[in-house]
């Protein structure tokens, strides 16, 4: 096989460079290792900020997003017996979107096929070769080893991905960080009790209620990062659901069949630089955020858009500017991301028990941010999405 720009991995970021690549008439190759049903059901991220809206619809994308998608203007903060809403588009004139995850990658496999866009599933990919001067994605599909040869090859293949893997030692820098908790989330068949996400930071850990539509409620409970999620049946997570979140007087959350429950570990991690070679990497392959900020798929989405009109640009008149600079670019969101997200979960999560300091100025924080304009507006414009940074 040969094809202009090769993808390893048909998440957001892969997805989304294929079509914007299309759109430049530049042809792509996007593979995948899952089946089609598996990534198009993967239960994950809910919250698109208004730059990625934008450019879901300013490239056709955006029709159903703009009937199913869920505008929200604000988001509401819990702590200590008090609820209070931080009203992000009267501080900042943007907005969120809730649309999963797996709706986004829904949207953008029909546009790809029904413009005759090549995406193999059940293509794993073991291996990149000829990274310094011609490109070679080494793959296993139907029992067959197979090539594809390419001008440059992107990784958009997530955490645990192979492109990451295919840069010599000693040119990359890792930076991370690990938390001592997890995040168990579960997507139930309940109308949701609010219209607004809930973010409640309460003495037995951190509690997230979101939803998908107006009939299902998507919810997330801090748990210790070792935990089994065989130990959590149902009716334990409606308690610790209950507990943490009917902290306001009257205020009741709707309760369902669970559909799915699955447990993710919180991570901070970025590599630099996000380039080698003719090897581009993008999206979870290089930086992954927790999530309590609501940022991996957006980065996702900023990554590829920088890299599609960077290749645009090569192939229209052979600059390489754009391509030259796309890690530093794409590098100042990834750490305003990673700030942010860092910040957001270390304000709302149960840290060390042991330290009553750090408790209390995990209330101060928040008592600032929903008193203080100023403060407010810092998270809010972070939440909905610099435009630059
Ligand atoms: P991925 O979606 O991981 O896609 C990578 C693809 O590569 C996968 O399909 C994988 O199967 C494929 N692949 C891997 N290895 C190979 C190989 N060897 N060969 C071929 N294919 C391969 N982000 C937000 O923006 N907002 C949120 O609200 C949010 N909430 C989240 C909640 C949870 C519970 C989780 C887990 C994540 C959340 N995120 C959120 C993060 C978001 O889901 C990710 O950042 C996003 O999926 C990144 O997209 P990607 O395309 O880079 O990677
Ligand atoms: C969702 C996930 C998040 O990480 C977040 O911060 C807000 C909402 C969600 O899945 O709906």
């Amino acid at each position: 096989m040969r094809t202009q720009v090769g993808i390893v991995g048909a998440g957001p970021a892969g997805l989304m460079l294929s079509h914007l690549l299309h759109r430049h008439g530049i042809s792509s190759v996007v593979l995948e290792s899952r089946s089609r049903e598996y990534v198009e059901h993967r239960l994950r991220a809910g919250v698109l900020e208004q730059g990625s809206v934008d450019l879901l619809r300013e490239t056709g994308l955006g029709a159903r997003l703009d009937r199913e998608g869920m505008r929200h203007e604000g988001i509401e903060l819990r702590f200590d017996g008090e609820s209070h809403r931080v009203p992000m588009t009267e501080l900042t004139g943007r907005a969120i979107t809730v649309y999963g995850q797996q709706e986004v990658v829904k949207d953008m496999i029909a546009a790809r096929l029904a413009a005759g866009g090549k995406i193999h599933f059940e293509a794993e990919v073991h291996r990149l070769s000829g990274l310094e001067s011609a490109p070679v994605v080494h793959l296993r599909r139907d029992g067959r080893d197979e090539e594809l040869h390419c001008d440059f090859v992107v990784g958009c293949d997530g955490f645990h991905g192979v492109s990451r893997a295919a840069v010599p030692d000693g040119v990359l820098r890792t930076y991370e960080r690990t938390y001592p908790f997890a995040w168990l989330g579960i997507l139930a068949a309940a109308a949701p009790a609010v219209h607004e996400l809930i973010y409640a930071h309460h003495e037995r850990g951190f509690a997230l209620y979101s939803m998908r539509s107006p009939e299902i409620s998507r919810l997330y409970l801090q748990v210790p990062a070792d935990e089994d999620i065989a130990d959590w049946p149902d009716e334990r997570i409606w308690a610790e659901l209950r507990t943490r979140l009917e902290t306001v007087p009257g205020w009741t959350l709707n309760e369902g069949p669970i559909l799915e429950k699955a447990i993710t570990p919180l991570r901070s991690f970025v590599v630099e630089p996000m380039q080698w070679q003719r090897l581009y990497l993008a999206g979870d392959a290089v930086h992954i955020v927790p999530p309590t900020g609501a940022k991996g798929m957006n980065l996702a989405l900023a990554d590829v858009a920088l890299l599609g009109a960077a290749f645009a640009a090569w192939y229209a008149d052979g600059g390489t500017g754009l391509l030259d600079d796309y890690s530093r670019t794409a590098l100042r969101r990834v750490w305003r991301a990673q700030q942010f997200s860092w910040w957001m979960t270390s304000m709302l999560h149960r840290l060390d028990a042991d330290d009553p300091y750090e408790a209390k100025l995990q209330s101060a924080t928040l008592r600032y941010v929903t008193t203080s304009p100023a403060y407010a507006t810092s998270l809010a414009e972070n939440y909905v999405g610099l435009p630059e940074v």
